[in-house]
């Protein structure tokens, strides 16, 4: 085995830096990089991180030529332009725009997800925005509603950027927001999740238990 010539920056909690290991699984590229783990929230920053990514975000890549990439869509892209395989990102056309679309709403979930887990985790209880909160816990309300409505054969068909996005965002909901429930109204996406997530790419990259 080759030493990995890359660097990422790697939490094992964060669910977009989980997308990246995926699809480093899925595309056997997974021995390319060497994992550096940072333990920062939004109020304990990290100096090695922000030396390479000035907005101190992960995920963040070091390529061997010491350029730093950076955030999760672009790392994706880079590592999808890196294997010999279909691509997982398609590179035109209206596919490309729509599995792009739904990848971005998955980020959406993560999104609003790593919010909430944010203030409720780090914030004492007196200082909870309950209205805030309860507006980020409606986008991902809607947003899972809207994929179980409109979107479950086009997950099904591939498990491309869209996909991986999409398991990555539930996994994070199981993970740290259970209480949400999400599989109660969503069956359709709880059978489909329930399957992908048998993929090694996905065993291989669980959160901490
Ligand atoms: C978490 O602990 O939930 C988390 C950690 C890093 C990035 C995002 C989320």
């Amino acid at each position: 085995m080759s030493v990995p010539s890359m660097t990422l920056f790697h939490n094992p909690a964060s669910p977009f830096v989980r997308k990246v290991l995926v699809l480093l699984h899925e595309t056997g590229q997974q021995d390319r990089v060497a994992l550096q783990t940072v333990l920062l929230t939004p109020v304990n920053p990290v100096g090695v991180l922000n030396e390479s990514n000035p907005v101190g975000k992960i995920p963040a890549l070091r390529l061997a030529d010491g350029n730093v990439l950076h955030d999760s869509r672009v790392i994706l892209d880079y590592f999808d332009h890196q294997h010999v395989g279909n691509p997982l990102i398609p590179r035109d056309g209206s596919a490309r725009w729509r599995r792009l679309t739904l990848a971005s709403m998955a980020d959406g979930i993560m999104d609003a997800a790593v919010l909430v887990r944010y203030e409720t985790a780090l914030r004492p209880p007196e200082k909870h925005w309950d209205s805030w909160l309860q507006e980020q816990r409606n986008k991902i309300h809607r947003a899972v509603a809207e994929l179980e409505a409109d979107a479950i054969a086009e997950l099904t068909s591939h498990f491309d950027v869209a996909a991986i996005s999409v398991a990555c965002a539930l996994g994070y909901l199981d993970f740290r927001h259970p209480d949400l429930s999400w599989r109660s109204d969503n069956p359709k996406l709880a059978a489909w999740y329930a399957e992908v997530s048998q993929r090694p790419s996905m065993q291989a990259t669980q959160p901490p238990a």
